[in-house]
């Protein structure tokens, strides 16, 4: 399982919000949840570019300002069928509505989208309607580096799967409980996947999400090569699982 990210820039943007960098300079973005965002850093706010948005599930704090950016660079939104429909019917021009199983390349990214268990209702006005169901990815770049981001989810047995047939080198995994896993299932999650590096999210953004990236390393301390690498937002990772600080 590889350690270098090489010239992968991997930035937390806080909650579930990561803008990533590919080797071959692409800009995307997962769950762009960034102007409503309490934890994400004002210099975040406003990407100056986007090439691709991954969406995990419709709830609020992971579609966040996707249909702006979408809007604003003529950004490709990757999500499930329903929710790219969805997307497409308030004028997002360039979508990709996929599905569980299945894996599509944009912006030299092959991206596959993994079942979650969570929820996946969508405001539109004032009402709730059906956005398909709640999904993750495993992101394999162009240098074969690869990043699991779960979305929000209980711990689940496809974990094991995921973790046999993609062998991800970085999971990004909720750990703050209420919404999502606790460090408890956190630890579960990453012993089903055999992951060696792991970025916790979706924890501290409110009150109720009150697991830590502690507890998750409490809770996994007799995992030999395990790295818990808790970003603070507006943190950067890259190269052999350098930090780089908020700029
Ligand atoms: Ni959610
Ligand atoms: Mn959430």
């Amino acid at each position: 399982m590889a350690t270098d990210l090489g010239k992968i820039e991997l930035t937390f943007c806080g909650h579930a919000a990561f803008a990533i960098k590919t080797p071959g300079g692409k800009q995307i973005i997962i769950d762009p949840f960034l102007t409503d965002n309490p934890k994400c850093p004002e210099q975040l706010r406003r990407p100056k570019h986007v090439d691709a948005l991954f969406l995990t599930h419709a709830h609020g704090d992971h579609l966040g300002d996707a249909i702006k950016l979408a809007a604003q660079f003529d950004a490709t939104c990757v999500a499930i069928v329903e929710l790219a429909t969805w997307l497409g019917s308030k004028g997002v021009k360039h979508t990709v509505g996929m599905n569980k199983g299945g894996s599509t390349s944009i912006a030299g990214v092959k991206a596959t989208m993994t079942h979650a268990l969570h929820s996946s209702g969508l405001q539109d006005g004032d009402q709730i309607v059906y956005g398909g169901e709640a999904a993750g990815y495993v992101m394999e770049f162009e240098n074969g580096f690869k990043i699991y981001h779960s979305g929000d989810t209980a711990v689940c047995s496809d974990m094991k799967i995921i973790g046999e047939l993609y062998k991800p080198d970085i999971a990004l995994l909720p750990i703050g409980d209420f919404y999502t896993m606790d460090p408890r299932q956190g630890a579960y999650a990453i012993r089903l996947l055999g992951v060696k590096t792991v970025v916790p999210m979706h924890y501290g953004t409110f009150p109720v999400l009150t697991g830590t990236p502690e507890k998750l390393r409490e809770l996994t301390s007799d995992i030999s090569d395990l790295q818990i690498v808790d970003l603070k937002p507006g943190e950067t990772l890259t190269g052999a699982l350098r930090r780089l600080a908020a700029v």
